[in-house]
């Protein structure tokens, strides 16, 4: 099988890299935008790196042909002066949406977020549920999959984990008394190469999230202990960080906003989860906290 990743280059994109070249014989064209971007890249002779445009739609839908499944990863929830939620969420997806289009793609899959809706008050959430409406409304087979938040060797929410779990003292968003749902990196690394297996005609959405809730306090705590630190756990109030945001992002154009701190607060909760459907065997969260700090110790 040969598979086309967009955002290559992001979190999830090298971590889903590595187990491919890892573990599995599949082939893969690694699209990034730069060639800053490719060097990040693992060297293998499975993944073949291309620059991809998404402002060019003739040179990408070149890019990811031959691929048999198109995983568009590239999305972003911090916006910058460069990036916005319209660009990397929307348009991106529109442009891989096309191009999968004129190429009659055998599977698109498309990582979106719990949480995600077009009608969402909130624009992160609105654009990744416009970004999923565009997927499903592509008359190709689809597989959307809504994630929390990801663990895994240098996935965002792990590194400001372990970075708070390392301190004596922290203070954290309302006292990080919301429940996440944290999902093993691998775990959707498994459920994506499923969804490109599969043979599905449709479009559908899955919601898959870890094994366990936990409070966002207590997470950083268990880590804290798996680290052989004590951490006293503080709280920042939510209001005044958000004020505090409105007007940092205001004055740097970018960076933490309130739309990214309500995001971050969310309560992360689904109605059914889809590891079942997605033939995943969930990594107990324990042993997650056991890889990445593995991970950690031996880089
Ligand atoms: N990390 C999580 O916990 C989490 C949770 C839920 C969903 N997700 C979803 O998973 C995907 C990957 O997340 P991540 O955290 O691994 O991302 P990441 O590390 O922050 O990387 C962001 C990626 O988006 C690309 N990008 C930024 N602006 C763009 C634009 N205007 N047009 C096209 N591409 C653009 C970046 O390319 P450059 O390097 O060239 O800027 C990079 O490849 C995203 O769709 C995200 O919404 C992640």
């Amino acid at each position: 099988m040969k598979i086309a990743i967009t955002g290559a280059n992001s979190s999830v994109g090298l971590n889903l890299l590595n187990h491919i070249v890892s573990s599995t014989d599949i082939n893969v064209i690694a699209g990034v935008r730069s060639d800053r971007a490719m060097q990040s890249l693992p060297s293998s002779p499975q993944v073949d790196p291309r620059i991809i445009s998404y402002q060019d739609p003739a040179q990408l839908a070149a890019a990811l042909e031959g691929a048999d499944c198109i995983v568009h990863l590239a999305g972003i929830l911090i916006e910058d002066k460069n990036t916005s939620y319209t660009s990397a969420n929307i348009d991106a997806t529109a442009a891989v949406v096309k191009a999968a289009q004129q190429l009659n793609a055998k599977h698109i899959v498309f990582i979106s977020v719990v949480g995600a809706s077009a009608n969402s008050s909130n624009a992160y959430f609105r654009s990744k549920g416009l970004a999923e409406e565009l997927v499903k409304n592509s008359g190709l087979p689809a597989s959307v999959i809504r994630t929390p938040i990801l663990l895994g060797p240098n996935t965002a929410g792990a590194s400001s984990m372990i970075g708070a779990a390392s301190q004596a003292k922290t203070k954290i968003l309302g006292g990080g008394k919301y429940s996440m749902r944290p999902l093993d990196i691998d775990d959707l690394n498994q459920a994506i190469l499923n969804c490109c297996n599969g043979d599905s005609l449709e479009a559908k959405l899955y919601e898959l999230v870890g094994p366990e809730p936990i409070a966002y306090r207590d997470l950083i705590q268990k880590t804290a202990a798996m680290m052989n630190n004590e951490v006293e756990v503080g709280s920042v109030p939510i209001a005044i960080a958000k004020l505090v945001a409105a007007i940092s992002s205001r004055i740097k154009g970018g960076g933490i906003t309130p739309t990214v701190i309500d995001v971050i607060t969310m309560d992360e909760v689904v109605d059914s989860n889809a590891d079942g459907e997605l033939n995943i065997t969930l990594t107990p969260l324990q042993n997650t906290l056991e890889k990445i700090l593995e991970h950690k110790k031996n880089k």
